[in-house]
């Protein structure tokens, strides 16, 4: 372990420089060592520091907060609270509050669910997006389908998973430019944890594209400047950035972007004025149309504590320790082989550094070169005390392409007679022919340590021959 160490070090000197997060995990973070948890799934959610509990905590203990919907005084230090977390949210994505406003929602989905239901679809528009998005993007279509737009998925290619770029030029120039467009990618897969480019923005509106960017993998270990690129529609999950509070996400969006949704219900809070008699209701202004009913208003404050949690640390060095650590873990299991010269692993997305995050996905292979099933891996890992990710991550385009489903299996399969209502993984697997339908996910975050990827690295070590 310290040759190695001394080995990591030469290659990825600039890890040293942020000791100060081993220093962190030793004290706020103890508890994944002493419980004596590996934990590699950060994609799926971060994980909390004691003193943003405690922080909350005292604050929940020190006020008495009511229902922001009345204007007493309990209430008024709650929406004081919230108003507080709201322009936090603003200051740490870089957006000028007279451009951008924040809609507190449960999590990611729900704030695509906002967009999806309410963007202004028609038969003359556009649904535009990337294979790799997440499946909460994905149903997005189905609105988009029930208004009449065109609904388009851009391809990516082996073996990087990134989008060919004239592929891309040749789908913005369809766009109508009398019509409502939008185009929605993932700023960082959550598959093959490509990072695919913020430039697409602008390059997107020249088009006449509105620009859905879905941030909740690329949030927790990168930081998205909103004042140098524009998105529309920003979603994200906070728990996935500092691991609590949970149940609590944002859309980020354009103020006037806003504007143009159309909600297909209003709910308490959302209306200046609703009338049974006069059947007739009027939304409120900005955010205040957008979120249903009482929101969390006890956690929303443990936003603010967690971005600041966050700042005192410093995106740049989450993102450079999370850089090296992805680094060395990727060329250890790339150079795996067993001595039938069989590589252990395939990785699905860029096998370097280069515009990619903290996830490698891979599946594994024997010595005959026979996949090994992400299950029987997921078990093995399981009794390791490795807590990773397997299956498909709810991306199932990025795993249709990483894994060889064809459209033309995929028809044949869903056309089925006895498929018309039903189709569990187990049907969907003898379907394609017995193929692996997912992988094993392995993601590093911000208090990943070098010891937790060696881990990860002497457990598949232990998988060869
Ligand atoms: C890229 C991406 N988008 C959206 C989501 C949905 O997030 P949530 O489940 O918090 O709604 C996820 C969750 O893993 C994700 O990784």
């Amino acid at each position: 372990m310290k040759n190695s160490y001394t080995e990591f070090i030469k290659r990825y000197p600039e890890y040293e420089a942020t000791a100060s997060i081993d220093d962190l995990r030793a004290t706020d973070y103890s508890r994944i060592d002493r419980c004596g948890h590996v934990y590699l799934d950060y994609t799926g959610g971060g994980l909390y520091a004691d003193s943003q509990v405690i922080k909350h905590q005292a604050l929940l203990l020190d006020c008495v907060l009511g229902n922001p919907h009345s204007s007493n005084p309990t209430s008024q230090a709650a929406t004081e609270l919230m108003e507080k977390a709201r322009s936090y949210v603003l200051r740490f994505f870089q957006a000028a509050p007279d451009e951008y406003d924040i809609v507190f929602t449960q999590n990611a989905s729900g704030a695509l669910k906002l967009v999806g239901e309410s963007y202004p679809f028609s038969p003359s528009g556009h649904y535009l997006l990337t294979f790799d998005n997440h499946n909460s993007v994905n149903g997005i279509r189905e609105f988009a389908h029930a208004r009449g737009a065109t609904v388009s998925y851009l391809p990516v290619t082996l073996p990087d998973l990134r989008v060919p770029d004239d592929l891309l030029e040749a789908a913005l120039a369809k766009g109508n430019t009398f019509a409502d467009n939008l185009f929605a990618y993932p700023a960082q897969s959550n598959f093959s944890s490509v990072k695919h480019p913020l430039e697409w923005i602008e390059r997107a509106h020249t088009y006449g594209w509105d620009i859905l960017l879905d941030a909740a993998a690329f949030a927790p270990t990168s930081l998205l400047d909103l004042s140098k690129h524009k998105p529309d529609f920003v979603p994200l999950s906070f728990y996935k950035m500092f691991g609590y509070p949970t149940g609590i996400g944002a859309l980020i969006a354009r103020r006037d972007k806003l504007h143009k949704l159309r909600r297909p219900w209003f709910a308490g809070g959302t209306i200046t004025v609703a009338s049974v008699q006069g059947d007739k209701y009027y939304f409120a202004e900005g955010h205040a149309a957008f979120e249903d009913g009482t929101v969390d208003y006890l956690n929303i404050p443990a936003v603010e504590i967690g971005l600041s949690h966050l700042e005192s640390i410093g995106m740049e060095l989450i993102n450079q320790r999370v850089a090296c650590l992805t680094g060395w873990l990727l060329e250890n299991l790339v150079g795996m082989k067993h001595s039938t010269g069989v590589n252990l692993v395939r990785v699905y997305g860029p096998t370097d550094t280069v515009a990619r995050g903290g996830a490698v996905t891979v599946n594994f292979f024997d010595r005959d070169g026979n996949s090994i099933d992400h299950r029987y891996i997921e078990e093995l890992a399981n009794r390791h005390g490795i807590s990773l990710r397997t299956g498909c991550f709810c991306n199932p385009g990025a795993g249709e392409v990483a894994l060889g489903i064809s459209r033309v299996e995929l028809d044949v399969c869903f056309s089925s007679p006895e498929h018309t209502q039903r189709l569990t993984l187990d049907d969907f697997r003898l379907c394609i022919d017995g193929k692996s339908s997912g992988a094993v996910r392995i993601s590093v975050g911000m208090v990943t340590n070098f010891n937790d990827v060696q881990a990860f690295l002497g457990f598949s070590e232990s998988l060869l021959n």
